[in-house]
């Protein structure tokens, strides 16, 4: 049983990766927090994975409220992994990661972490086709490691903190503040397809007069509004004008 969360496929990607070569089934976070799913019980010797982007040197906002709703029955004997994907400096996500997954219950085996396109587009530029091409395929071979490693149920010590304790904390304090749907915008371009209402994981977006309004004050800031309207007609803040937009090509969006 692995459990994803993705806005541009790095992390739906990765998970399909682990699952094909562990056998686990793979479930989307968005999906059970939309479904309200949030009871499972592992088989004996039945893996449990959580594969998610790491934000501001943590976790997304909506993976805290899964996991406080989340509800497992473990089994005596079971590997529990943890992977973050990142783009630039995972932060401490490796720390968080230990100590939230055992809140649930289970002291994680193994955390790890995957340097892949980094889709914060306020600074990286999507049109950058060296940079793309480049993460790319170093991510290509450091999924296949992490894919080997889980497979063989490797196990890990708690991961070096990569950030001070205090600017991790600002990091964060940063993160919420960032999380404002105030700062995105629309253009003249949009289509009022509606695609980025259906794929809002938290449902932040109402079309209204066939146009996206942000109908609550604070989002989980996945980007993947911005990332994934056909005709880019939508913005956050000037810095993501035009920084182009990414999906990773080697998966498919969820659509609801
Ligand atoms: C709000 C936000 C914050 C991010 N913060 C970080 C960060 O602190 N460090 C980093 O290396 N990458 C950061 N990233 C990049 C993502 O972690 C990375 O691109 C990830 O692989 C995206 O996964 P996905 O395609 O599954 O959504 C951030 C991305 C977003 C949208
Ligand atoms: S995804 Fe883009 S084109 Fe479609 S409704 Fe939203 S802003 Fe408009
Ligand atoms: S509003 Fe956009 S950035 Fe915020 S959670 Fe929804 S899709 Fe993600």
């Amino acid at each position: 049983m692995i459990f994803y969360f993705s806005s541009t496929g790095n992390d739906k990607y990765a998970a399909a990766r682990i699952a094909e070569s562990t056998k686990d089934t793979i479930y989307s976070v968005s999906g059970c927090m939309h479904d309200g799913h949030f009871s499972y019980t592992l088989k004996e010797g039945e893996n449990f994975g959580l594969v998610i982007p790491t934000y501001f040197g943590g976790f997304p906002n909506i993976i805290i409220d899964f996991l406080e709703k989340l509800d497992i029955q473990w089994p005596d004997r079971n590997y529990v992994f943890f992977v973050g994907t990142y783009g630039a400096n995972c932060g401490n996500i490796g720390q968080e990661a230990f100590r939230r997954l055992e809140k649930l219950g289970r002291k994680p085996d193994a955390a790890f972490t995957i340097k892949m396109v980094d889709n914060w587009n306020p600074y990286f530029n999507m049109n950058d086709k060296d940079y793309i091409s480049k993460a790319e395929s170093e991510a290509e071979s450091a999924i296949g490691d992490v894919v080997q490693k889980i497979s063989n149920h490797v196990k890990t010590d708690i991961p070096a903190k990569n950030m001070p304790t205090i600017l991790q904390a600002f990091s964060t304090r940063l993160y919420h503040s960032y999380c404002k749907t105030r700062k995105f915008a629309v253009s003249s371009a949009c289509i009022s397809c509606g695609l980025c209402e259906r794929q809002c994981p938290v449902n932040a977006i109402k079309l209204k007069d066939k146009k996206p309004v942000w109908v609550k004050p604070e989002c989980t800031l996945c980007l993947g509004c911005v990332h994934r309207c056909p005709v880019n007609a939508i913005s956050y803040t000037k810095k993501t004008v035009g920084h182009g937009q990414y999906f990773n090509p080697n998966t498919e969006p969820d659509i609801r």
